[in-house]
């Protein structure tokens, strides 16, 4: 007969924290959100750790080239999609990587020969009114000059002259080498009191601009998560079937951290994809591990030279029906809690530290600060990005209200990838794990989180803790009755302002 265990299957909302002493001087700025992401020895703080407790689901709906970006200028991680072929995920990785925070390339250039009419008319389609001069109007031709808004009146001058007429020359322009630090950019700007300067290589071709705005922009930032080389970081989703050929485009691409994406990762198949790739790259490689709900499913999973960190959760997912379509899975406040007490067990044991990912069903901010109450060193998230305005997916409106489309990597549309990849089998998908949906439309990454991370910081200071491990420690959960729910939300009042909060979408309605 099969064995039932004792406990019931618990979700984050049936918890709260109690507070303990808040001592003076606590602030919710001054708290630490730094976690690790890969698995640390008793002695090494020395391997990868993200800025702020996030990391954006391995989904196609989510993990694209500009969410990636702006996740990590937040301090977090992305890892993107693997349904895809090999050299598109490759290249997106890449994509991330090049992009250097302040410096951009060029979208609108001219050529001298141009007329102002020309000009006027790319500049009101491009919105820019700086826009340089290229031998052969692309953004990385020889830099002949420059024209803005500023060297030609539109009502008095002749508009059919041409750029090379009204345009900076070259040699009058201020202007940095390939090499330039972002600071001394900033300090040839606001020495010649300019917005905008190119850089250009030692043959003169224009490689970057630079906008004062951008640094400005830059410097709100400080969070975010860079690698030795002051590149922003980046992970990828790795799968068991072809991780011979993706893992090796990945690195060469410059992925900062690998992750298996898999609904149950207590398998066989993605040991040996472990054991591959600690075979050929060795320990400096970071990958994460899971899907697990079980200590057993993590012990299985760190044997040897085992994962870095392991995500924890199976069909809590926002689009998942795994638990009703196969009937498995666990509550995601029970699977967490008991692989927490494993890994902190498995530190005692062996003095290695496993970070551990909370993965899929997170509904709002509450659940994000009890899962990290629970043990978990950092959250995954799929809706919650993809509701925002740096997610892949195109805006849509219906019945007036914006949404984005947003669908698991289970459904036939998230499978049907393969189709259009060479070589990768059609596998015929006989039911699916997820659906296809849509979600409203949030706001910026940037705004988004910053509330999200505020919220963490305000209630980690009502818990006394001034960095996520002492949050860990201290943290003391109740288990919460239907009642004492219906007590945490508001009674006998009416609120006649708050129907658009309730309604904004991003959480639904937030009890
Ligand atoms: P969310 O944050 O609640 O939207 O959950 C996102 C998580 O759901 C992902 O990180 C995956 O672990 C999981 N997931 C993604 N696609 C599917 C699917 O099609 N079926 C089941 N789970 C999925």
């Amino acid at each position: 007969m099969a064995k039932i265990l004792d406990d019931i299957s618990r979700t984050f909302s049936e918890y709260l924290l109690i507070p303990r002493l808040t001592r003076k001087g606590q602030r919710a700025d001054l708290v630490d959100l730094r976690t690790p992401l890969a698995a640390l020895g008793k002695s090494s703080d020395k391997r990868f750790h993200i800025n702020v407790p996030v990391v954006s689901a391995c989904m196609q709906a989510v993990s694209g080239t500009s969410l990636s970006i702006a996740l990590a200028r937040q301090g977090g991680l992305s890892f993107i999609f693997c349904s895809q072929a090999i050299d598109t995920q490759a290249e997106m990785v890449r994509q991330v990587k090049a992009h250097k925070a302040g410096f951009v390339q060029s979208d609108s250039n001219a050529t001298a020969s141009m007329t102002l009419e020309e000009v006027m008319t790319l500049m009101a389609s491009t919105g820019h009114s700086t826009v340089p001069v290229t031998h052969d109007g692309s953004a990385t031709g020889k830099l002949e000059g420059i024209i803005t808004d500023k060297d030609f009146w539109v009502y008095e001058d002749d508009l059919s002259h041409t750029v090379g007429e009204h345009m900076t020359p070259f040699k009058d322009v201020i202007h940095g080498e390939e090499g330039i630090s972002l600071r001394e950019a900033n300090e040839l700007l606001h020495r010649h009191k300019k917005d905008c300067l190119p850089v250009v290589d030692t043959q003169g071709h224009l490689s970057a601009l630079v906008f004062k705005k951008d640094y400005e922009d830059h410097r709100r930032h400080p969070n975010e998560l860079l690698d030795a080389s002051k590149r922003l970081c980046v992970g990828a989703a790795i799968n068991t079937h072809d991780f011979r050929e993706r893992v090796p485009a990945l690195l060469a691409a410059g992925a900062d951290a690998l992750c298996f994406d898999s609904s149950d990762g207590f398998t066989e198949y993605q040991m040996e994809g472990i054991q591959w790739i600690r075979d050929n790259y060795g320990d400096d490689v970071v990958i994460g591990g899971g899907n697990v709900v079980s200590a057993e499913g993590f012990d299985y999973l760190v044997q040897g030279p085992g994962v870095d960190f392991i995500k924890v959760g199976i069909g809590g997912g926002s689009i998942c029906i795994t638990r009703e379509q196969k009937g498995v899975g666990r509550g995601q406040a029970s699977a967490l809690l008991e692989v927490s007490e494993r890994r902190d067990a498995y530190f005692k044991e062996t003095g290695r530290y496993i970070p551990i990912c909370s993965d899929g069903g997170l509904g709002n901010d509450t659940q994000i600060v009890v899962a990290l109450a629970m043990g978990a060193d950092f959250v995954m998230m799929g809706r919650y990005f993809a509701t925002t305005e740096e997610s892949p997916t195109p805006k849509t409106s219906i019945n007036g209200q914006v949404y984005k489309p947003y669908w698991g990597e289970g459904t036939l549309r998230a499978q049907n990838w393969q189709r259009y990849s060479e070589g990768m089998s059609t596998r015929k998908m006989v039911f699916e794990e997820g659906v296809d949906a849509f979600v409203p439309l949030a706001g910026p990454l940037a705004e988004v989180l910053e509330t999200t991370l505020f919220k963490l910081r305000s209630t980690m200071v009502n818990v006394g803790a001034e960095n996520l491990e002492q949050f860990r420690e201290q943290a003391i959960l109740t288990l919460v009755s239907e009642q004492s729910v219906v007590e945490g939300g508001t009674s006998s009042v009416f609120q006649f302002n708050r129907s658009r909060e309730i309604d904004d979408g991003r959480w639904g309605n937030s009890n």
